[in-house]
């Protein structure tokens, strides 16, 4: 008899199989019960009637407890209604034995518990179908991009954590000591190594944990996340939007092939996805200000009307976002932010040093940046200076300016969020879902 995965019980109808998992959830009525059993693949129905099984097995089935071990053998069956991730097939059962009884008193199996209590209980927590949907996401995701990038004659480039100066601002560095060498910081970035790589690769990408001590509490932040940042030799601003739009194309695309039952699950509005096939829109940051201002003045809310008070030269908060993304329905460039609230690293824009080649990408429907990225800057002497202005140590960043002494060319670059982007695709409210285990502010347990 096969031992099959939930996620193939459709290539075995009307035949014996054997399941391995766990009990997800038991009900019974009369000479019927039910198990839900979850394998790592999916979530399947198992039903066993009195009358298939001997007395004894029967008994053990209607007790035995959420969370338990167990094999399951029975006939597969088709049935639409069947619940179950994907669903729609059930097993009949024939034999069942169990590896782990599970202790009486699972602490997810209370009704009611808050986010604090989820959160103390990751370790179970990342058993329930949303939190196993997501995470399945996940992994087509971070696939997807690594299958983008190789195919697309980007080489993966294996960027250091530990690093000896800030490179996103000094004000979320997480410091600790080297040996003699004094500080070292865990790294914010790996594109300024990227932009060495280049000359001797041409298009590369990082892939890794990224760390900011973030002080700000938000539903966008966490201290540990993971970014994949590409960056490109001979590529300007409108050839880095084109290579983005591209990009997130494709995942976008894999996810939707990959993961329906579990954007299903999750009841996400997949028509909304189907719509996120490149050209994505491009608005400057200009005219992104006007709108704002014109949806501020339209709005009759007055606290919505101050969250929304914007001048020139302001970074855009959540809510500027927001609004504004909610104006398409496809991911939306904004480029040419004020130099002043962008890195020190990016290009200026000609005749208007005021404003830079930045462009960042915000997903639709309120999830907010989820890219950003910049053509870099190629004079040695204006980039000194914005080391300067930016209180960054000279001597750490001599290497970074060879790199435009020797053989210097335009380049670009992004930095996209894994945990935005699958919060975004599975439109999970907050960041944290969206990786195996959290790190916040206020939390690295467990
Ligand atoms: O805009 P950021 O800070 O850009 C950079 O780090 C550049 N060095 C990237 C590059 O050009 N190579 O970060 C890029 C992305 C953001 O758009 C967001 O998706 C994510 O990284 N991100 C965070 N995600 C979760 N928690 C945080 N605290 C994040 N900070 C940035
Ligand atoms: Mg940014």
């Amino acid at each position: 008899m096969a031992l099959v995965k939930i996620s193939d019980l459709s290539k075995h109808e009307d035949k014996e199989v054997t399941i391995q998992g766990w009990v997800y959830k038991r009900t019974g009525k009369g000479k019927l019960s039910f198990l839900l059993i979850r394998d790592g693949s999916g979530f399947a129905q198992c039903v066993a009637f009195k009358g298939d099984l001997d007395e004894e097995t029967f008994d053990e089935i209607k007790r035995i407890p959420q969370e338990s071990s167990v094999v399951i053998t029975g006939t597969v069956r088709k049935d639409e209604r069947a619940p179950g991730l994907p669903g729609g097939y059930e097993l009949g059962i024939s034999a069942f034995s169990v590896v782990q009884a599970a202790q009486d008193d699972y602490p997810m199996a209370l009704k009611e518990h808050g986010v604090d209590f989820a959160l103390d209980n990751r370790h179970l927590w990342l058993r329930m179908p949303s939190q196993w949907a997501i995470l399945r996401v996940r992994a087509t995701v971070v696939s997807a991009i690594r299958e983008w990038l190789d195919d697309n004659g980007f080489t993966l480039m294996d960027t250091p954590i530990l690093t000896p100066a800030a490179a996103e601002g000094t004000t979320t560095l997480f410091e600790t000591e080297y040996f003699d060498e004094g500080k070292a910081y865990l790294a914010q970035t790996g594109q300024l190594y990227n932009e060495a790589n280049i000359f001797s690769f041409g298009k590369v990408y990082c892939f890794g944990p990224t760390f900011r001590a973030e002080k700000s509490k938000t539903r966008r932040h966490l201290t540990e996340f993971w970014m994949v940042e590409p960056e490109a030799a001979f590529v300007d601003l409108e050839e880095l939007m084109e290579i983005e739009e591209q990009f997130v194309s494709h995942i976008v695309k894999r996810v939707l092939e990959k993961n329906r039952p579990e954007l299903e699950s999750l009841g996400r509005d997949i028509s909304a996805l189907e719509k996120i096939q490149a050209p994505f829109p491009r608005i400057s940051y200009d005219d992104a200000v006007a709108k704002i201002k014109e949806l501020q003045a339209a709005t009759e809310d007055p606290e919505e009307a101050a969250f929304l008070e914007i001048e020139w030269g302001m970074d855009f908060g959540g809510r500027h976002e927001t609004v504004l993304t909610q104006q398409f329905d496809k991911p939306v460039f904004v480029y040419g932010y004020p130099t002043e609230v962008k890195a020190f690293y990016m290009e200026p824009w000609p005749d208007r040093p005021e404003v830079c080649k930045s462009v960042d990408l915000l997903a639709p429907e309120g999830y907010g940046e989820i890219i950003g990225g910049s053509e870099r800057m190629s004079d040695p002497d204006l980039l000194l200076s914005r080391i300067h202005e930016h209180g960054l140590p000279e001597e750490a960043f001599k290497w970074y300016l060879d790199l435009r002494r020797y053989g210097s060319v335009p380049h670009s670059g992004f930095g996209m969020g894994v945990e935005r982007t699958v919060a975004w695709l599975c439109g999970t409210e907050h960041i944290r879902e969206a990786i195996p285990f959290p790190r916040t502010i206020k939390r690295v347990y467990p």
